[in-house]
């Protein structure tokens, strides 16, 4: 087992995790799994009665199974289902999928999804042998089934002091510790770069080597490197010296990046505002693409800049704009609309002005999504927008996401039309919201 993973495990439970876990909707099956368990001699298994849901809340809460056997006898959508389950495990997990239909386009469908085998009940102990004995041996059953492997999310900002290391910091965080996703996060800004320092954390030595000689570069390297945040949650991030240049080029990004999609679901690159061969090129090849942004003109014309350098979202790969207030709204912002206007296209998201909290955070090396606030739900909303999974379950802080900030922009609008004030019609302004914040 790798250092990162073992970690993971000693955190999560005290009692060893399981290897094979097995989630199935009805008797029958269950006994033909347990069988095999017992006759292959195979320890720390679990079988338990569910299918894709109970799955999810499975790997939410534990570390992830080597082999994860799922039923979707029961599932309206299989395939929509087993999509989200594949985007809640670990990369490498191996996955069985069993199922009613018998039917080559359901199978085909899943193995590209990177599902090893799929069984039609009724299900035999033979059966269910050759699959896990096919899936221990790290071969997948069909030719064309893939490893999984992580996303890489590379986060820039339109220009200096914008926010972009509080979104790769604070998102980092809420992936992790809210999503329950295994998160490496890696400052490119291996001279300037702050985010060591939002997590109050040293420098991490390796980073600077690992980028000059990636041809040494292997997974116990990477994993040596890490600082670790917590049990999910891990950091690269440099301090060298201004007295000479650290020069990389787009291999050593590409090799780093690659061990780590192995064993993260999420890459989070903080890209420094440099227009050099390595930054475009975590920009156009990263799934998710964030640029961060204020509401100025020069921050517009950035963002514009920006998009193009980047290109059209395709399959897989996506750009979000977010716009975040990190200064108290001013008569000189330019509003949603009129940045939307002028940049062509939608903002995905808003973050509101944070007051204090944001800079308090920061200053004792916390980041403010540990602490409940609009800032926070905000942020929290984008991280399970970017993970696919719904929020319901987090507790809110305020049932109107970014209520702040849209009346701050409608706010000059409504005076000018002559309308009454939205502000008083609120329980939402930040300052109320601290607050709050600070009694829960
Ligand atoms: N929504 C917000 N509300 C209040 N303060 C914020 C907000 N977002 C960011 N800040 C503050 O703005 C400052 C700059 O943020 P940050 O370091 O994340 O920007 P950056 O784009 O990474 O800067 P650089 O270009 O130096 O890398 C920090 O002090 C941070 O705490
Ligand atoms: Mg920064």
């Amino acid at each position: 087992m790798s250092i990162l993973s073992s970690t993971i495990g000693q955190s999560d439970s005290k009692k060893a995790a399981a290897r094979v876990v097995a989630f199935l909707a009805d008797h029958a099956s269950e006994g033909t799994v347990s069988e095999v368990f017992s006759d292959l001699n195979m320890p720390y298994t679990l079988v338990r009665r569910g299918g894709v849901n109970e799955a999810i809340d499975y790997l939410g809460e534990n570390e992830s199974p080597k082999t994860l056997i799922v039923d979707v006898a029961d599932s309206e959508m299989p395939l929509s289902e087993v999509n989200n389950l594949a985007e809640a495990c670990e990369p490498g997990v191996t996955v069985i999928i069993i199922g009613n239909q018998n039917d080559i386009g359901l199978f085909r469908d899943l193995i590209q999804l990177g599902v090893s085998d799929y069984l039609a009940k009724p299900i035999t102990g033979e059966l269910i042998k050759r699959s896990l004995t096919s899936a221990e041996n790290g071969g997948a059953s069909s030719p064309v089934a893939r490893q999984r492997s992580g996303k890489l999310i590379a986060v820039t900002g339109a220009r200096g002091g914008v926010g972009a290391t509080t979104v790769v910091s604070n998102l980092g965080w809420l992936l992790a510790n809210e999503v329950h996703r295994r998160v490496a996060m890696v400052d490119l800004d291996t001279q300037f770069g702050s985010l060591s320092l939002a997590f109050d954390q040293k420098p991490s030595k390796g980073l600077r080597e690992a980028l000059e000689n990636h041809h040494r570069v292997d997974t116990l390297f990477v994993e040596r490197a890490m600082t670790s945040i917590d049990q999910r949650l891990f950091l690269l991030g440099g301090e060298e010296s201004l007295q000479e240049p650290v020069s990389f080029d787009t291999r050593s990004v590409d090799t780093l990046v690659e061990i780590l999609e192995k064993q993260f679901h999420y890459v989070m690159v903080d890209v420094p505002r440099m227009p050099g061969p390595v930054h475009r090129h975590v920009l156009q090849t990263a799934d998710i693409r964030v640029v961060v942004a204020e509401p100025s003109v020069a921050s517009v014309r950035d963002t514009i800049r920006l998009l193009g350098l980047m290109g059209k979202d395709e399959v897989g790969r996506r750009t979000i704009v977010i716009l975040n207030r990190r200064t108290q709204a001013s008569n000189a912002d330019i509003s949603v609309q009129e940045f939307e206007k002028a940049i062509g296209r939608k903002v995905d998201h808003v973050i509101p002005f944070g007051k204090g909290s944001v800079n308090a955070a920061g200053n004792s090396g916390e980041v403010v999504a540990s602490r409940r606030g609009p800032v926070t739900d905000s942020l929290t909303d984008l991280a399970f927008e970017l993970s696919g999974r719904s929020n319901a379950k987090v507790k809110r802080f305020s049932n109107i996401p970014f209520a702040g900030v849209v009346i701050d922009f409608a706010e000059r609008a409504r005076g000018a039309l002559g309308q009454t004030s939205l502000r008083n019609q609120t329980a939402n302004d930040d300052s109320k919201s601290t607050d709050e914040a600070k009694r829960a």
